[in-house]
């Protein structure tokens, strides 16, 4: 009993140990509060996307189309605003860069970011994108707070320059919100539906409680009630 009591003591304290470690390694996140049913946000966001980060990233899972037709922008607004690049208004969004310039350049391609916001997160890509800080040591003379050494250079600096801060905030919000509908299309659809069938439910649970007191109404004072 002794030694097993010892055993499960020693456990705990190791565990206690690593989650400290763990926990110190960890950098906080913060909050992207990015909202997929804002419209207006996801079209401003596909605009800076496309303007600020499309010549090295690609969403190769994405059309172009698919864009408008989600996010009710015109066809001959998307060739205007959106494409740059001489592809198809049908073709998937490739990057135009070269993967050997870019290891070049870089020392590493620049990562497609169809699936970034499943993999990392909203939280992490915006904490991302504004955890760009000097360090005259890196290659572009800026490091990042979340991407230790990153080898992308700080491409909104010139934004968040021209802007208020809570502008800017705004900006980036709407890129991050931009790459969440990206990495999921059908929760556009899943979110709006999961309200609506809250709502049903919400009705239906009115209705079911006020037959529920119409039924109870007669087995608690009505002609079915025992004597007793
Ligand atoms: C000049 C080229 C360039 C531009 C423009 C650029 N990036 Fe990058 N980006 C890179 C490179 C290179 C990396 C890889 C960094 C590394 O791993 O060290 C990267 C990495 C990332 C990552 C991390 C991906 C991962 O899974 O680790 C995200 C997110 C990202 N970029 C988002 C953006 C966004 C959003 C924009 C537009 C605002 C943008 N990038 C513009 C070159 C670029």
């Amino acid at each position: 009993m002794k030694k097993l009591l010892k055993t499960t003591l020693s456990v705990l304290a190791g565990l206690a140990i690593s989650f400290n470690v763990l926990a110190a390694a960890a950098v906080t996140l913060d909050s992207a509060n990015t909202d997929i049913r804002d419209q207006k946000s996801l079209q401003n966001g596909a605009k800076l996307f496309m303007n600020y980060c499309s010549g090295c990233h690609s969403i190769a899972f994405m059309r172009y189309n698919r864009i408008g037709k989600d996010l009710n922008i015109s066809d001959a607004d998307v060739e205007k605003n959106l494409m740059f690049s001489g592809d198809k208004i049908g073709e998937t969004i490739t990057s135009s860069m070269s993967k050997t310039g870019a290891e070049k350049w870089f020392g590493t391609t620049p990562p497609d970011l169809s699936l970034v916001s499943r993999s990392k997160g909203v939280d992490w890509i915006y904490t991302y994108l504004h955890g760009f800080y000097k360090d005259e040591s890196r290659p572009f003379g800026v490091n990042n707070k979340i991407l230790v050494n990153a080898s992308m250079p700080d491409v909104l600096w010139e934004l968040k320059q021209n802007k208020s801060a809570e502008d800017f905030d705004q900006d980036v919000r709407d890129i991050t919100n931009f790459l969440d509908y990206v990495g999921e299309p059908a929760k556009l659809v899943r979110v709006d539906l999961g309200y609506k069938v809250l709502a049903f439910l919400f009705v239906l649970f009115i209705l079911s409680y006020l037959l529920k007191k119409e039924y109870w109404k007669d087995v608690k004072y009505g002609k079915w009630r025992a004597k007793d």
